[in-house]
């Protein structure tokens, strides 16, 4: 990964020049009132960063562990220690938002408006902050996994996490023997999918988003399987479980 200093200075310095527009003057100006820590809504900033951000990096404060784009909680640790404020952090990442590297896979505007400005806000508190977070923010995305889904009637649910972490409602799972229809439905706007590879069985659903249900079909023996979801990170970040059938 590039260092954060340098990724800094190339924001703070350049975007002038570069970006040009009112947004990236303001941003790099400092003069955005609504990134300032404290100011903005923490608890919408901290939602929307799990839905439209978390698949694709680490803050350790939002349980988010993508690791398509660099961990924040590292890239910003260098900059507190360099010196930078928690609000140019703010500003940074919203003109990220704004303008992220054209040829990168981040997309451009993921959030807008007060949005933006509520998701800047949060990564400002929460990158490299020791600790976890408490009252509203710490219940903001949910109650995270319960332990065991059972199989009924050779129907097995495994619902992704609504809120778009990168884990499945469920922990582990049990089953009889015999057909099984597996369901994973997922109400967040991160592709997810189900599948179960391993002890002799390889079948892996389609990936879906939004309300809709990844499904695959199996007939299963006495014994342990690994159900996952396939998309790429999503296992390593939390996404596996084991399905028991006896
Ligand atoms: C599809 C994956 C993806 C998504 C979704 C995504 N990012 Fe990124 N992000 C990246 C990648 C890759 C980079 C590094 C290069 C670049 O600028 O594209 C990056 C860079 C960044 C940086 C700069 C960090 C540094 O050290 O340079 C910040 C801040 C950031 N993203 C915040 C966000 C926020 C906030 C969201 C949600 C609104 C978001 N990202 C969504 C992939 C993603």
């Amino acid at each position: 990964m590039r260092p954060a200093l340098a990724h800094l200075s190339r924001r703070l310095r350049a975007p002038l020049v570069v970006l040009g527009g009112v947004a990236a003057l303001a941003a790099a100006g400092g003069c955005d009132m609504d990134v300032k820590e404290g100011s903005g809504d923490l608890v919408n900033g901290k939602k929307l960063f799990v839905q439209k951000c978390g698949a694709c990096h680490i803050l350790q404060r939002a349980n988010a562990k993508g690791v398509t784009g660099p961990n924040l909680d590292e890239a910003f640790q260098r900059s507190l220690k360099d010196g930078f404020k928690r609000d140019t952090i703010g500003s940074v990442t919203k003109d990220q938002i704004l303008y992220p590297n054209l040829n990168g896979p981040m997309p451009a505007k993921l959030v807008t408006g007060k949005d933006a400005s509520d998701v800047a806000a949060y990564v400002a508190y929460a990158a490299a902050r020791p600790g976890k977070d408490e009252g509203a923010l710490a219940t903001a995305i949910g109650g995270g996994q319960k332990p065991l889904a059972k199989a009924q009637g050779g129907v097995l649910n495994i619902p992704a996490d609504p809120n778009g972490q990168l884990l499945f409602t469920f922990r582990n799972a049990e089953a009889s023997p015999g057909p099984l229809t597996i369901n994973s439905e997922n109400d967040s706007t991160v592709p997810h999918n189900i599948a179960i590879q391993g002890n002799g069985i390889d079948e892996v659903g389609p990936v879906i988003q939004g309300g809709r249900t990844s499904t695959i079909e199996v007939t299963v023996q006495a014994g342990k399987y690994p159900f996952l979801c396939t998309v790429p990170g999503h296992a390593e970040a939390g996404m596996k479980g084991t399905l028991t059938v006896k």
